[in-house]
């Protein structure tokens, strides 16, 4: 009873990044059935050995689908995915296009799985931000009550897709080379450089794009609509893990050992705090990685009240960021089913 999976934007980063976890994490798969633009029919790609062809997407690629993951831009999903549920799949989509919809979950399994119950049709896949971030803050909402977040991002070039990861690397390699470089995805020189989001800025309240979804996705996920978010997002030089510094205020009196002993326990997380040897987290440790990386955990100085607690945050963007989280919303998904 393996499902018919299909990936629309196999070619991508992200597409790559699916294929991977699906090999990762032993996703049943009975077919896959790799999507891409007319540019990328008749390559093939490689999945548990196999040379697996791309087709062209059209609105018949998804007879027989059971499971189809989305992740080729919004105007794609928002054409392709009805098609999907029509042919009878289950649809996991990374784009922004219903992230914001009442009648689609925004799911990360470790926050409110519980809300894929409902066997939805179509299911969001958030923000790589919202599900780093709201997979370390899961066992803390779990446990008291959040009143208040703040943070600052340090956003890596697979956000952009594959096509960023290489105007890094070659914009890197040209400034080293001495040779002008002219940007073709960014608006910024990227080699030893970091400049603030590249989404666009909201002229009312000066937040870019990828803060604002932020703001509205991590709500969502922690079910709290009006919750006080403030944020900064910055591209960094760095391939594929995302960062965030992170303070977090409760409406009481909590302490480090206590945030810590939460978060140690807490699943898709990985506590590296060691102040000793001045070892917290780092991209170059989260890039592949499956957990989310947690550190620097302190009580923040800021706030004397002792409610507010900081951290130091790194996640893999293309995994618990984008593709693994897909990917575990289709487990949770194949377990509802069977129980
Ligand atoms: P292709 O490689 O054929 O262009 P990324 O986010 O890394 O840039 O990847 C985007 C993904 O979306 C790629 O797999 C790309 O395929 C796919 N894609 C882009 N435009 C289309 C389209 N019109 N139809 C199907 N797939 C598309």
């Amino acid at each position: 009873d393996a499902p018919v999976v299909a990936i629309v934007g196999a070619t991508g980063a992200v597409g790559l990044a699916l294929i991977h976890s699906l090999e990762q994490r032993n996703f049943p798969v009975g077919e896959l059935r790799l999507l891409a633009s007319a540019r990328s029919a008749g390559r093939s790609m490689s999945f548990r050995g196999n040379k697996v062809p791309v087709q062209e997407l059209t609105e018949d690629s998804f007879a027989g689908v059971n499971i189809a993951f989305f992740s080729a831009g919004a105007s794609i999903s928002r054409k392709f995915a009805p098609l999907a549920v029509d042919a009878g799949a289950q649809v996991i989509d990374n784009s922004s296009a219903f992230r914001m919809q009442d009648d689609v979950p925004l799911i990360v399994p470790e926050a409110n799985g519980k809300e894929l119950d409902a066997a939805p049709r179509i299911i969001a896949n958030p923000n790589c931000i919202a599900a780093i971030l709201t997979t370390a803050l899961a066992p803390l909402h779990e446990r008291w009550s959040i009143t208040r977040l703040s943070m600052s991002t340090y956003q890596a070039a697979s956000g952009g897709g594959a096509e960023m990861m290489e105007e890094l690397r070659e914009g890197t390699r040209a400034h080293l080379n001495g040779e002008e470089f002219e940007p073709k995805i960014l608006p910024h020189s990227y080699a030893f450089n970091i400049f603030s989001h590249n989404s666009d800025v909201d002229p009312e309240t000066g937040y870019n794009g990828e803060e604002l979804k932020v703001i509205a996705e991590t709500r969502r996920i922690l079910g709290q609509p009006v919750l006080p978010i403030s944020v900064t997002c910055i591209r960094v030089p760095i391939l594929r893990a995302h960062g965030i510094s992170l303070s977090i205020r409760f409406d009481e009196h909590v302490n480090t050992a206590s945030i810590r002993n939460a978060l140690n326990s807490a699943p898709g997380i990985r506590v590296v705090d060691d102040r000793e040897a001045n070892h917290f987290p780092m991209p170059s440790e989260a890039s592949g990685e499956q957990d989310v990386l947690v550190g620097r955990i302190r009580d923040d100085l800021g706030d004397p009240s002792g409610r507010t607690s900081t951290m130091f945050i790194v996640g893999d963007q293309l995994l618990k960021g984008a593709a693994q989280n897909a990917v575990q919303i289709a487990e949770a998904l194949r377990a509802k089913a069977a129980a």
